[in-house]
């Protein structure tokens, strides 16, 4: 028999990262992840994307044995504690997919002892842990306790985060919410206990929905001002300088793995009960459109500056965020911008940088297409750079030092608005944002 503190089920962004700050503080984990690939990197102690302080801790804890990773449970790993942390991506009717859920929960059931308790941390639509998961840990007949415990940790700050952030736990009974809670404050001081199962999935979706949606206002925002012909970061950075009561967001490319989906999920959660969650929608509305709606303006621009079909173009930065830094391209608006771009210049040579992909993956990801090893090799006579992530090295040339590399009249567009605290000089005339298209082609 062996006997672990803690399984985790899914050893992806969430499972790893908790995996590994979980055996930090001391307990005995075993990871329990369906890829080979990963569960070798793993159990080298190599983590298989990038985190900050990951690497150094996941080396640490499997040098010490605190963390075991394994493609298969077997039948005399036995644990009191389980927790569900695998994809619920959204399906091709962009609903949330439930198989992995099923999957997972069929093989915690698998193991379970009387008395274990079942964590789901995945983010997931309202009821799943009640209708979905609960259901088959109650076939095999035993006893269990079950708790909604999202994950709410950023990309990129998630070691840190773990240990910082309030954990909200939720459960149906006070000795679930108590055991959860004894897992999670290893972690952190802070345990929010919230009252249902329900309580808690709904306090995961709504927070990401809130970020989206005041992205989405940013984006509309940013509308008005390319439709009126000012500057959208000034009518922005301006209005709410030492004014208090508002706190608009700059503009920019939203979405990512959690962002580009999790509003959907909220609102079929709402649309089951009968109920329309119309500023959910919009706000996914406004950030799908938008890559679409500014590709007709750099293809309007790239024509009246007479760029002929095939002129080069660069995009820099193709992971999902460039702060805090990851590597992570699942629902990436930078896709969307490329699949725009793609289908406006098909003849045109697209050249991708990106400063934390390595080369290796986006050789995979992006094949057919021209992948740079530094931003000045993707902007070198292009007639167009695209900046689609807000990685600070992606601003480390002024726009009008950058154009003097590019060909005659090109032109940079920045969904980031990297530069637009700059002066005129700084920005030369090639330089255009998202709410800022000033000085365009007539
Ligand atoms: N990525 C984030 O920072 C983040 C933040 C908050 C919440 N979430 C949510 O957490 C969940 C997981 O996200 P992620 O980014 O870690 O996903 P992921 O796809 O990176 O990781 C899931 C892992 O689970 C594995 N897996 C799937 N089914 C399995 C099974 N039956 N048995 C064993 N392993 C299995 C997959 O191979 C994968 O490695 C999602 O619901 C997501 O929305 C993610």
């Amino acid at each position: 028999m062996k006997t672990y503190d803690v399984v985790i089920v899914g050893l992806g962004y969430v499972g790893l990262t908790l995996a590994t700050s979980m055996a930090e503080v001391g307990l005995r984990v075993f990871g329990f992840e369906r890829r080979k690939d990963v569960v070798d990197l793993t159990n080298q102690g190599k983590p298989h994307f990038s985190e900050i302080g990951l690497e150094e801790a996941l080396t640490r804890v499997v040098r010490s044995g605190h963390l075991v990773a394994s493609t298969t449970m077997d039948p005399d790993i036995r644990s009191e504690n389980y927790v569900i942390t695998v994809g619920t991506p959204l399906n091709e009717n962009g609903k949330a997919r439930l198989d992995m859920i099923e999957n997972a929960a069929g093989q915690v059931a698998e193991h379970l002892d009387d008395g274990a308790l079942v964590i789901l941390r995945s983010t997931v639509k309202c009821g799943t842990a009640r209708n979905i998961v609960a259901p088959i840990l109650a076939k095999t007949g035993k006893k269990f306790h079950i708790a909604m415990c999202p994950e709410r940790t950023l990309e990129g700050n998630a070691i840190q985060e773990l240990r910082e952030l309030p954990q909200i736990v939720g459960a149906d009974t006070e000795e679930e919410r108590a055991r959860a809670g004894a897992l999670f404050r290893r972690l952190t001081h802070t345990i929010v206990d919230v009252s249902s199962l329900e309580s808690a999935e709904i306090i995961k979706l709504v927070d990401n929905t809130y970020r989206d949606v005041q992205f989405g206002f940013a984006n509309e925002v940013a509308r008005l001002c390319d439709a009126v012909g000012v500057n959208g970061y000034e009518v922005i950075t301006s209005g709410k300088l030492g004014y208090k009561r508002t706190n608009v967001a700059l503009p920019g490319l939203v979405g990512g793995p959690c962002l580009g989906k999790d509003p959907h999920i909220l609102y079929e959660s709402a649309r089951e009960r009968g109920v329309a969650l119309e500023i959910t929608k919009a706000g996914r509305t406004v950030n799908e459109r938008q890559p679409f709606e500014t590709m007709d303006f750099v293809v309007s621009e790239l024509d009246k500056r007479g760029f002929p079909a095939d002129a080069p173009i660069a995009m820099l930065g193709m992971a999902f965020k460039g702060l805090p830094i990851t590597d992570d391209l699942r629902g990436a608006m930078s896709l969307k911008v490329l699949e725009a771009l793609r289908e406006a210049r098909p003849q045109a040579e697209i050249r991708l940088f990106d400063p934390v992909v390595s080369l290796e993956k986006m050789r995979e990801e992006f094949p057919g297409y021209r992948v740079c090893a530094t931003q000045e090799e993707a902007y070198e006579n292009a007639a167009a750079a695209l900046i689609t992530n807000n990685h600070p090295r992606l601003a480390k040339h002024a726009p009008a030092e950058i154009v003097t590399r590019m060909l005659p009249h090109g032109f940079i567009f920045d969904y980031w608005n990297h530069f637009s605290s700059r002066s005129p000089e700084e920005l030369g005339e090639g330089y255009f944002a998202v709410g800022n298209r000033m000085g365009a082609t007539a």
